[in-house]
């Protein structure tokens, strides 16, 4: 009988996103401190602490929010969470390691995300982004999400533009 074939190796380099489970626990925690350590130059320190949860705060936000991890050659390096909101899902904790920029990971998570929103069959995919950051305002623009709102001074003094897209 011939054996069976073990799975095909994934090509070097490639991006793989995937549910997160327990096991990645730790190393998400770890992507989104090195994340916010980067970016938080200017920013609520408040803000900063709680985009940085400890891998107990992170098992919390997993009741009822569904989060993906983005891995390349085996590596976390990016995430994002799906919370289903009175009908729609709201994306949020969207992160790409800085090492790893601009290379469309970002813009993979989010197809997965938009796949299981429906999948949900929800009818609309929304997000809430500070106005301060250019690059996931340029980012949501980019996938065709609508900017639908602006919250003025909405978090800790901080101004956040909505945005949405119907599926
Ligand atoms: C915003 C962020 C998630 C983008 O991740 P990314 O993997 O680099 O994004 P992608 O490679 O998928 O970008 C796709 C497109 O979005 C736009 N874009 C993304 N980053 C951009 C930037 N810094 N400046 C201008 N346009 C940008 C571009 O059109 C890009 O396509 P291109 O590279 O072919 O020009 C990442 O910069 C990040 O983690 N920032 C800090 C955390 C953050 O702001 N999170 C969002 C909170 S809502």
């Amino acid at each position: 009988m011939a054996a069976a074939s073990a799975p095909a190796p994934k090509p070097s380099g490639a991006v793989v996103v995937e549910r997160i489970n327990a096991q990645d626990v730790p190393a998400v925690c770890g992507l989104y401190k090195k994340v916010w350590e980067a970016e938080q130059t200017g920013l609520p320190a408040p803000l900063v602490k709680s985009w940085q949860p400890t891998p107990l705060e992170f098992t919390s936000w997993m009741e009822g929010v569904t989060y993906f991890a983005a891995r390349k050659d085996g590596r976390v390096v990016g995430a994002i969470g799906c919370a289903l909101e009175d009908g729609s899902v709201h994306l949020v904790h969207l992160v790409v390691d800085p090492e790893v920029r601009r290379q469309r990971i970002a813009s993979a998570l989010i197809a997965a995300a938009i796949d299981w929103a429906k999948r949900a069959n929800a009818p609309e995919v929304w997000t809430d982004v500070l106005a301060r950051f250019s690059a996931a305002t340029a980012l949501f623009r980019h996938l065709g999400f609508d900017q639908c709102g602006l919250l003025r001074k909405h978090q800790w003094n901080e101004d956040v533009q909505l945005f949405e897209r119907i599926l």
